[in-house]
């Protein structure tokens, strides 16, 4: 296309045709005022505030709307404009209350700004009262629509960015309003996350923060990243007086942009939250007793160096909670091989993450997410299964939403009907619980049937044959005698499967979780194979589970089975290499994973363990097992930012530094790595946990110091270059330039694909998951005071239908019954719940979820089924009535 050539301010300029004048002004770093206008937004034309002159029609024109046509002259400052400008400003400011000296906008108030740049002081228009109720009932966000300006951008955010429909115009002229249906509070609309973009978004103090600790413009904000999901929202920590006062997104070259989710907008407020561990404590009896690091550390020292010594340092356990920084995890691996004798290494994080790890490592070469998020609304087609991308991983819905409402995406979800996204699907599939496998290859079978695979890149792929021989067998009459899905449901599915439309595939714990974990894991990258969508743009598997960096703690090594690089322990030259490197040696013997040390414990062959920053007793299903392997451990030290029900075990708790408090990286779910930063300093005498290792390894007579990004970089290659940068470990797309492994490979499972009876004692499938206000299980989120008014007491939701029929009423109590134990909880009926189906929140109520599983350890990956599992429900009745 043909450039177009115009003069802005005497400047001849070209510009490509499409490009608005106020684009190129900002090219030609002209600055013009804005105030409807954002760059993540669709152009709206609302204020006017933009308008430039055009000399040859002598017209004003907003800038913001105006594409750019040959042989315009503009001019963006002449007297006109500003005169212009200056009404515009002055119409506002009319209707706008006198409150700047007591608004939460302070100095970032765009319109106070422009009001400013224009010399605009004392008013000299007739004040036009505007007045609205503030509405403040919720905990994050306030609305004083008195200063509202009609800029549009808070309901554009909305409806464009994170695609919720929250709010939109009511009334007209005037009186017009962003507003909620019928204009209640954002806290009565269901639609509201909360994410706060909007507030993000809007110029003025109309949306405001609530509950800020200060109205003064903080004195520093440091960049730094979300600890909650992994998802890596870039954030601005706001600080004043040793404080964090506010966070705010932080926009540049990062994947969230202005769109957060409310847990990292609001709920980081648990730093500062009361009752943090502030100094080391001695267990006395039955007590924790206070000491100095340098007791408390010599005790431990003594007490691991004595098991060691007795027992070998395979008697020794390392557990992390997914959320310590890349260099933390480097750093205590290292320690707890060469210094412990030890490869028992994990993180709890193994419950969901190992099936994809492993399963991806097997199948394509890396333990990762194939694709950047952001490519996921490219994806002609997204099926997500056995997750909820708007609870767990919020930047992930947000893509979903905008590939459906934006794209033209078709969205496919599978055994995730209580997710608001079944609202943007086209298809929604409930397959007989544990039949997922037999769909999953029953679509395969049927888009090779059909021809509707991609010939070329399966050529590239090992073992396709394998793949037709085990799927040949599952017509669609039989997927529907085994899973219950009809072929007409199944017929419509493959329809999307266009050939040439990349897929995107988006699972969770409800896959990772469940029985043959890995198999699931391997069939959905069988189908991203067969449909040709992994290594090119749009599409891939995104596997979104785990804490903030629990990549970083695969990618560094903190797991039995790999040292750093993702490199295979059992690989002689490759562990020689390492202890070359490290001047110590590394033990051969395969480490214990997290669940099969509490399985060790309770067998006695671990004798001390030490746990950073998790809490196995709330974070592990088999509870009561859980406890009792750790009381019968000789020595448990926990390092954590609170005390638990794990340190009310533990016979030394360190106090330990938040990510707000210390320096490192995190490498998010799409492989970013990202530096976090100290903002403020720890409380009392708390540490980060690798200052901790550094300062145990050396009181054991073994100094360490606490691992560089150099450090990382030089032994593991993948880091190179990206640790500082803020890059892609493997570049945006993991495999556009192929497979390590010169080849990837279809994993065909090992076992006949038959329905899985179930016990018919048991009749409701209970759900447990997220909520969106507590991430996971709640180690950090419990602690945030304004997410915790979102919490309440623990309960369990189930369909009206079922309740009806089992005259239960909201409030009325259950006891959950399982198999393995049981649970009392109040019902709450909640409408779109599927039949048959309960659901149970995680984090609430001393998480108690974990009493209702076993510990069943799956033989490939070592995790445990806990998302799910068939129980019974008995009434409660009042005993003294
Ligand atoms: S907080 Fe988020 S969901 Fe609620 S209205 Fe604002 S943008 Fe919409
Ligand atoms: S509330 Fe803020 S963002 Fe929304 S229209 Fe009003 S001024 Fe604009
Ligand atoms: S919890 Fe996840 S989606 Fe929410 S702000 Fe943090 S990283 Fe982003
Ligand atoms: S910024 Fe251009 S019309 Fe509002």
């Amino acid at each position: 296309l043909k450039a177009i050539t115009v003069t802005i301010d005497d400047r001849e300029v070209s510009g490509r045709p499409g490009t608005t004048i106020l684009e190129l002004a900002q090219e030609m770093g002209i600055k013009i005022p804005t105030l409807c206008h954002h760059p993540q937004l669709t152009p709206f034309g609302a204020c006017r505030i933009c308008l430039v002159e055009e000399e040859n029609r002598g017209a004003l024109l907003a800038s913001c709307v105006t594409v750019i046509a040959p042989g315009m002259v503009i001019n963006t400052y002449s007297p006109k404009v500003l005169e212009a400008r200056r009404v515009i400003i002055k119409l506002m400011l009319a209707s706008h209350p006198e409150s700047c000296l007591v608004c939460e906008k302070g100095n970032r108030c765009q319109l106070r700004q422009i009001a400013a740049d224009l010399g605009i002081g004392v008013l000299d228009y007739y004040k036009i009262p505007h007045y609205w109720d503030i509405e403040e009932v919720n905990p994050f966000i306030v609305r004083d629509l008195s200063k509202c300006i009609l800029c549009g951008r808070c309901i554009r955010a909305d409806h464009e960015l994170v695609v919720q429909g929250a709010i939109d115009y009511q009334g007209r002229g005037f009186n017009s309003l962003p507003a909620t249906l019928f204009d209640g509070p954002l806290e009565s609309s269901t639609e509201c996350t909360f994410c706060g973009t909007c507030v993000t978004v809007c110029p003025t103090g109309a949306l405001q923060e609530k509950g800020r600790r200060t109205l003064t413009t903080p004195k520093r904000r440091v960049a730094t990243v979300c600890p909650y999901c992994p998802d890596g929202c870039a954030l601005w920590l706001e600080v004043s007086d040793g404080e964090v006062v506010r966070v705010n997104p932080r926009v540049e070259g990062s994947a969230s942009g202005v769109t957060i989710c409310v847990r990292g907008h609001y709920g980081l407020d648990f730093i500062q939250g009361r009752g943090r561990l502030t100094h080391p404590l001695i267990r006395d009896g039955e007590e924790l007793r206070e000491v100095s690091w340098e007791e408390a550390l010599g005790y431990v020292a003594q007490s691991l160096l004595k098991i060691k010594g007795d027992q070998g340092g395979e008697a020794i356990g390392v557990l992390a909670s997914g959320g310590l920084t890349n260099e933390e995890y480097y750093t205590i691996q290292r320690w707890a091989r060469t210094v412990l004798k030890t490869n028992n290494i994990d993180t709890s994080t193994r419950l969901s993450t190992a099936p994809s790890q492993m399963a991806l490592r097997d199948a394509l070469g890396y333990g990762a997410m194939t694709s950047p998020i952001r490519d996921l609304e490219e994806s002609g087609v997204m099926m997500v299964i056995g997750a909820d991308p708007t609870i767990s991983h919020p930047l992930i819905g947000y893509a979903i939403k905008r590939g459906v409402t934006h794209k033209g995406g078709k969205l496919i979800m599978i055994d995730s009907l209580d997710s608001d996204l079944k609202r943007f699907s086209h298809l929604l599939l409930s397959p007989r619980k544990g039949t997922e496998l037999i769909l999953l290859y029953g679509m395969i079978h049927q888009l090779i049937e059909q021809g509707r695979w991609d010939q070329r890149f399966v050529k590239k792929i090992e073992d396709f044959e394998g793949l037709c021989t085990y799927v040949q067998e599952l017509s669609p009459d039989k997927v529907e005698e085994l899973t219950g899905i009809s072929p007409d449901l199944l017929m419509d599915v493959i329809s999307l499967f266009d050939p040439g439309k990349r897929v995107g595939i988006i699972f969770g714990k409800g896959v990772t979780q469940a029985k043959n974990p890995y198999y699931l894991v391997a069939a959905l990258v069988n189908l991203a194979l067969v449909t040709g969508s992994i290594g090119r743009e749009g599409g891939g598997i995104y596997p979104i589970l785990g804490e903030a960096n629990f990549q970083g703690a695969w990618d560094m090594g903190f797991v039995p089975e790999l040292l750093p690089g993702h490199l295979d322990i059992d690989d002689a030259p490759v562990r020689e290499e390492f202890e070359r490197n490290w001047g110590e040696a590394i033990p051969i013997e395969r480490g214990h994973t997290a669940l099969e040390m509490i399985e060790a414990a309770k067998e006695k062959r671990i004798r001390g363990m030490v746990i950073f920053e998790e809490d196995p007793l709330t974070a592990f299903p088999a509870q009561e097992m859980v406890e009792k392997a750790l009381r019968t451990l000789d020595f448990l030290v926990v390092s954590d930012l609170w005390p638990s029900p794990t340190t009310k075990l533990a016979h030394v708790v360190f106090p330990a530094a938040s990510f707000a408090e210390k320096e490192g990286s995190f490498t998010s779910v799409e492989r970013r790595v990202q530096r976090i930063q100290r903002g403020i300093n720890p409380p009392g005498k708390a540490l980060p946990a690798g200052a901790i290792c550094s300062r145990l390894s050396e009181a054991m007579g073994f100094p360490l110091s606490l691992a560089t990004p150099e450090e990382i970089a030089q032994s593991v290659p993948l880091y190179r270059g990206v640790v500082e940068g803020g890059g892609f470990w493997g570049g945006r797309n993991l495999y556009a330039s192929g497979f390590p492994k010169k080849k990837a490979r279809f994993i065909i499972p090992d076992m006949p694909l038959i329905r899985e009876g179930r016990e018919d004692e048991y009749p409701f499938y209970l759900n447990v998951g997220a909520l969106l206000v507590h991430q996971g299980c709640g180690r950090d989120s419990i602690h945030s005071p304004r997410l915790a008014q979102m919490g309440g007491e623990g309960y369990v939701e189930m369909n009206l239908h079922d309740a009806e029929t089992m005259d239960l009423c909201n409030g009325d109590e259950v006891f959950i019954r399982s198999s393995h134990g049981e649970l009392r909880r109040e019902v709450r009926i909640r409408a779109d719940l599927p039949a048959g189906e309960l659901f149970l929140p995680w984090a609430l109520n001393e998480r108690g979820w974990g009493r209702l599983f076993p510990l069943a350890i799956d033989p490939i990956t070592k995790a445990s089924p806990s998302k799910g599992c068939w129980v019974k429900l008995e009434e409660v009745k009042d005993v003294a009535g």
